[in-house]
C-alpha cells in the first residue's frame, strides 16, 4: 500500500513534466500522457510509431471530469451506469471549448473516452488535474501488453516509468461503442457484444459492421506477433506452436492452452500473454484450434483474424 502511494507520486511527477509512462488497466496496459498537453501527447505518437491520423483514447476518473470535454446523452448514461468503470470505451462529441490537445483528436470533432476500473490507475487519475490519453502500450500494430514486463519488452529504456498493477484481468482491449448517431460497436472487446445490445432498447440496437473500418486504428493487420498464424487447425505441424482453447491431458512442448475448461473469458485473458510467450520462444509459426464464435470467442476471433493477416 505504502509502495503504491509512492509509485503514484512518482507517476504524477513524470506526467506533470509532460513525460509518457506505462499504466495498468484491467484491459491492457496503456502508454499514458497528459491529454491536455500538446507536448506530452506528441510523445505518445513518436514512441509508438503511430500514424498521426489515428486518434487517442482518453481516460477519465469521473463523469464530472468528462463533462468538461464532451457532450453526453441518454444512451451514454445508461451504458455508463451499467458498465463503468470497466472495459468499455465511448465515442462522444467533443465540446468546442474542451482543453483536449488537438494531437489527441487529429481534427476530429469526436473523442474516444474510457473509465478504467483498475484501482491503481483510478487512484492516479483521481489526483491528476487532467485526464490521460493512453493507447495500448505497444509499438503500432504489435501485440498489446498485459503486464509491466510486456511494456518494457516493447519500449525498453525509451520510457522511464511503468506503474506496476500486475497482470491485466480482462487481457484484451475495451469494447468501443460509438454514440455518434445510432449506437454502433466499432471494436469488439472486454464486454460481450450481447450484453451491450441487450442493454439498449430495441430501436437503438447496436450494430457491429464487420467489414467497414470505422475506428482508424482497426486496420486489417494488427495485434501481430510477427509470425504466420493459421486458424481453425485440427492437426498442427510438428514444429508449429499450437494454441488450444482447452487444456488436454497430453503434454507437448509446442501446445499452449488458453483456458482450463474452455472458458472463453479466461481464454481472452490469456490470449496476448500466450502470443507473446510463443514469440519469445522463437516459434516460426502458430496454428490455432477453432474457437467458438460466441461471447468472448467473438473478441478472440476478431484479434486472431487481424493477427493472421
Ligand atoms: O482497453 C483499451 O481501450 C486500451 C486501454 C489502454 O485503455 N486502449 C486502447 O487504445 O486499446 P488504442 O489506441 O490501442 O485503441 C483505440 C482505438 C483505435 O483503434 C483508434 O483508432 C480508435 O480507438 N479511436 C480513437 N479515437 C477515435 C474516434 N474519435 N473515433 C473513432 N475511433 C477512435
Ligand atoms: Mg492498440
Amino acid at each position: 500500500m505504502k509502495n503504491n502511494l509512492s509509485n503514484i507520486k512518482k507517476a504524477t511527477k513524470y506526467l506533470n513534466n509532460d513525460q509518457c509512462i506505462g499504466i495498468p488497466t484491467e484491459t491492457v496496459y496503456g502508454l499514458a500522457a497528459n491529454a491536455y498537453s500538446d507536448k506530452a501527447t506528441l510523445k505518445i505518437y513518436k514512441l509508438k510509431k503511430r500514424p498521426k491520423k489515428n486518434p487517442l483514447i482518453v481516460h477519465y476518473y469521473s463523469l464530472n471530469d468528462l463533462k468538461k470535454d464532451c457532450f453526453i446523452d441518454f444512451n451514454f448514461l445508461k451504458l455508463y451506469k451499467k458498465f463503468c468503470p470497466g472495459p468499455i470505451s465511448f465515442i462522444l462529441k467533443l465540446k468546442p471549448n474542451s482543453c483536449i490537445s488537438s494531437n489527441v483528436t487529429n481534427k476530429k470533432k469526436t473523442l474516444a473516452v474510457r473509465f478504467p476500473r483498475h484501482k491503481l490507475t483510478r487512484n492516479l487519475l483521481k489526483v491528476l488535474k487532467y485526464p490521460l490519453a493512453a493507447p495500448s502500450a505497444n509499438l503500432s500494430k504489435q501485440i498489446s501488453p498485459v503486464s509491466k514486463n510486456d511494456v518494457i519488452d516493447e519500449f525498453g529504456k525509451k520510457i522511464k516509468f511503468v506503474l506496476d498493477g500486475g497482470q491485466s484481468k480482462v487481457g484484451v482491449e475495451s469494447t468501443i461503442v460509438s454514440l455518434i448517431g445510432k449506437p454502433k460497436i466499432l471494436r469488439l472487446g472486454g464486454i460481450e457484444r450481447k450484453s451491450i445490445e441487450k442493454f439498449l432498447i430495441n430501436k437503438n440496437k447496436v450494430k457491429f459492421k464487420k467489414k467497414k473500418i470505422v475506428a482508424p486504428g482497426q486496420g486489417k493487420i494488427h495485434y501481430s506477433p510477427g509470425i504466420p498464424i493459421r486458424l481453425n487447425i485440427k492437426h498442427p505441424k510438428s514444429k508449429e506452436a499450437f494454441i488450444l482453447i482447452k487444456e488436454r491431458k497430453v503434454y507437448k512442448k509446442n501446445f499452449f492452452y488458453l483456458s482450463k475448461k474452455k472458458n472463453l473469458k479466461e481464454a481472452a485473458k490469456n490470449l496476448y500473454k500466450t502470443l507473446r510467450i510463443i514469440k519469445k520462444n522463437k516459434f516460426k509459426s502458430i496454428a490455432v484450434e477453432k474457437i467458438p464464435n460466441i461471447g468472448f470467442g467473438e473478441t478472440i476471433n476478431d484479434r486472431l483474424i487481424r493477427a493472421s493477416k
